[in-house]
C-alpha cells in the first residue's frame, strides 16, 4: 500500500510517500519538506496567515517533485494521509483540501491524522521499531506529553504540561536573549560552547510526585540572569548550556517516573525537541542504566515533516478506518 502523506499544520509544507510492502526504514519511498522559516523571520514568529498563503505555492509542486523521486505516477498511490489538526486554521485547510480533492478525483481514501500522533509514530518507521506497550515523551513546540502506549490507536496520558511547552520555552528563551527566530535550534547549538555548572536553573516540579511539567518559570530565571550578566558571548552561550541542562535534566526524571509508573522498559521520543543532541545523549544514558531501550527517529523525522502523516495514515488504513469526503479540520483536538 502507497500512501501520500500531506503536513501543513504550522510552517512546514510536508510531503512523503510511504509504502507498507518495503520493509523498515525503507518504506518511505520519499519525502520532502519546504520550510518557511525565511519568510517568517523577520516577524520574530509565525504569522499565520503568510503560512496559509505559502503553503497554497508550495504543496502542489512538493507532491510532483516527491512522486519524481518515488518513482511514483500519481494514479499508483492507494490513500492520501494528511494532518487534520491540531495546528493553524488556515494551515491545516490548504493541506486537507488538496488531499480531500486529490483523494475524490482519483477515487482513493482520505485519512486525517492527528499531528501529534503522526510525531509519536516517528520513530517507528526507522528500522527495529519497538512493539507496544511503551511511554512515548512527545516534546515539541505545542505540547509537551508523557502517554502510555498501550496498542497503536490507544494511548493514556500520564502527564503534560501545565504551561509552556518544552519547545516553546526553548524558543522563548531564545528570544529574550537576542537570538534570531526561530531560536530552540540555535540555543542548542550555542548550548554546546557554554560551561556546564557555570549557570544553575531549577528542575521544575521534580521535587513532588507526578509526571506533570512547567517550564515558564524556567524562563523568568533566564530572564533575570540575562539581564544580570554582562551579556556577552560567553556568557549567553554558559547561560544557553544551564538551561539546556535544567530542561533536559528535568525531561530524563520525568521519563524515568514514567517508565516506572507504567512498569515499562521502552521510552520512544518524538517531536522537534527530540532532535536535542544533549536530551537524546541523557536518555539514552537513562535507558542503558535501566536495562531498557529508547527510540528516536532520525533528526529531520523529529521536526514536522510529511512522512509521520504518510506513515500514520498507511497504519489507518492497514487496519481498515477512513473518512467520508468531508474536508474536516480541528485547530484544538485531544488525542
Ligand atoms: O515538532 P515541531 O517541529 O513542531 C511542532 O509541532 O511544534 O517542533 C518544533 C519545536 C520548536 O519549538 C523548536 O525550537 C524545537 O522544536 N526544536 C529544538 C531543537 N530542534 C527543534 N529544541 C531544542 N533543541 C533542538 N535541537
Ligand atoms: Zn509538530
Amino acid at each position: 500500500m502507497k500512501v501520500l502523506g500531506i503536513e501543513t499544520s504550522c510552517d512546514e509544507t510536508g510531503v512523503a510517500v510511504y509504502d507498507t510492502g518495503r520493509a523498515g526504514a525503507g518504506a518511505l519511498r520519499a519525502h520532502a519538506l519546504y520550510s518557511q522559516i525565511a519568510l517568517h523571520a523577520e516577524y520574530g514568529g509565525v504569522v499565520p496567515e503568510l503560512a496559509s498563503r505559502d503553503h497554497v505555492r508550495k504543496l502542489l509542486p512538493l507532491i510532483r517533485q516527491t512522486l519524481a523521486e518515488a518513482g511514483l505516477a500519481v494514479d499508483e498511490l492507494d490513500g492520501v494521509a494528511y494532518t487534520a489538526g491540531p495546528g493553524l486554521v488556515g494551515a491545516l485547510l490548504v493541506g486537507a483540501g488538496v488531499a480531500r480533492s486529490l483523494a475524490w478525483a482519483l477515487d482513493l481514501p482520505a485519512v486525517a491524522v492527528h499531528h501529534m500522533e503522526g510525531h509519536l509514530l516517528a520513530p517507528l518507521m526507522e528500522d527495529d521499531p519497538p512493539e507496544p506497550p511503551f511511554v512515548a515523551l512527545l516534546v515539541s513546540g505545542g505540547h509537551t506529553q508523557l502517554v502510555a502506549v498501550e496498542a497503536i490507536g490507544q494511548y493514556r496520558l500520564l502527564g503534560e504540561t501545565l504551561d509552556d511547552a518544552a519547545g516553546e520555552a526553548f524558543d522563548k528563551t531564545a528570544k529574550l536573549m537576542g537570538l534570531p527566530y526561530p531560536g530552540g535550534p540555535q540555543l542548542a547549538k550555542l548550548a554546546e560552547q557554554g560551561r556546564p555548572g557555570a549557570y544553575r536553573f531549577s528542575r521544575p516540579m521534580t521535587d513532588r510526585p507526578g509526571l506533570d511539567f512547567s517550564f515558564s518559570g524556567l524562563k523568568t530565571q533566564v530572564l533575570l540572569a540575562w539581564r544580570d550578566s554582562d551579556q556577552g558571548a560567553d556568557t549567553r552561550a554558559d547561560i544557553a548550556r544551564g538551561f539546556e541542562d535544567a530542561v533536559v535534566e528535568t525531561l530524563a526524571i520525568k521519563c524515568e517516573r514514567a517508565l516506572d509508573a507504567a512498569g515499562c522498559d521502552v521510552l520512544v521520543v518524538a517531536g522537534g525537541v527530540g532532535a536535542n543532541r544533549r536530551l537524546r545523549a541523557r536518555l539514552q544514558q537513562m535507558a542503558e542504566k535501566r536495562g531498557g531501550r529508547v527510540c528516536f527517529p532520525r533528526p529531520e523525522l523529529c521536526t514536522d515533516n510529511g512522512a509521520m502523516i504518510a506513515f500514520a495514515g498507511a497504519l489507518r488504513l492497514q487496519a481498515g478506518q477512513h473518512e467520508t469526503a468531508e474536508v474536516k479540520v480541528a485547530p484544538r483536538w485531544d488525542m
